[in-house]
């Protein structure tokens, strides 16, 4: 049987494959957004409407401590670009928000101009794609779609590989335990069994991400997930 990336047939036209649906309303400087990713955005400040606060923060306060020494950030997997406008208020020069999702995307660019970021720079992206380095990568919730689902690694030598080559400084990289309740209903892990090259476990994940970084637990977002970083 040949591989097939999954596609959601109510979100074919923009490509999206989550179920939620990305939205922006902005009025008079504030943009209230919803979907996958809940924020409420003004010029200079960003509230965090949804689950999974900590992790916001943590990511916030780590891009605050890295701006004497980075300048460049990739959102890889943006959503609805929660990550990629906090980076941008924490004061970084560069910052690209990447989605496969078009209408993540056009979230962002209605963001970005409705509130004149200009140092956001959304586009339309597969993983895998090529794309210029930056010093700072971070890709949260994505590692259990790109496995064999939107994406057909099968592995995680290859998908480190990738992603040390995107990498300047520091890969901050959240791990989906196979127990995670979004994986147990949808089986992203197992997709395309076909192209499965070694088993989706947290020591092979370490094991790869140890074999291009210098990784270490940074943060537990919850039971089943948690954030890694990883230094060049
Ligand atoms: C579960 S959400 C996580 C969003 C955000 N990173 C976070 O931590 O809140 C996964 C995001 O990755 C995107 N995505 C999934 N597979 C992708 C792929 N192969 N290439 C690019 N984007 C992908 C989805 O459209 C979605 O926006």
């Amino acid at each position: 049987m040949s591989a097939k990336m999954y596609k959601n047939k109510k979100r074919s036209k923009s490509h999206g494959t989550q179920n939620e649906i990305p939205n922006v309303n902005c009025l008079n400087g504030t943009c209230i957004v919803t979907g996958y990713q809940y924020y409420t955005i003004t010029k200079n400040n960003l509230v965090v409407n949804q689950g999974y606060k900590a992790k916001f923060y943590y990511i916030k306060n780590f891009l605050l401590q890295h701006t004497e020494n980075c300048s460049s950030v990739l959102d890889i997997g943006a959503s609805n670009g929660l990550v990629s406008f906090v980076a941008a208020q924490a004061g970084y020069p560069i910052v690209h928000a990447l989605d496969h999702d078009l209408d993540c995307i056009q979230v962002i660019t209605k963001i970005k101009r409705h509130l004149q970021i200009q140092t956001v720079f959304p586009q339309v992206y597969s993983f895998g794609d090529d794309h210029s380095p930056a010093d700072i990568v971070i890709v949260g919730a994505l590692i259990h779609w790109i496995y064999s689902c939107t994406a057909l690694y099968g592995n995680f030598d290859e998908i480190t590989r990738y992603l040390r080559g995107l990498t300047k400084k520091y890969l901050l990289i959240e791990w989906v335990n196979p127990n995670d309740p979004a994986i147990r209903s949808f089986h992203h892990t197992s997709f395309n069994r076909d192209v499965i090259k070694e088993p989706y476990t947290r020591a092979n994940f370490l094991a790869s991400m140890k074999k291009y970084f210098s990784s270490q637990k940074v943060h537990s977002v919850n039971n089943t997930r948690e954030l890694f970083l990883c230094v060049v």
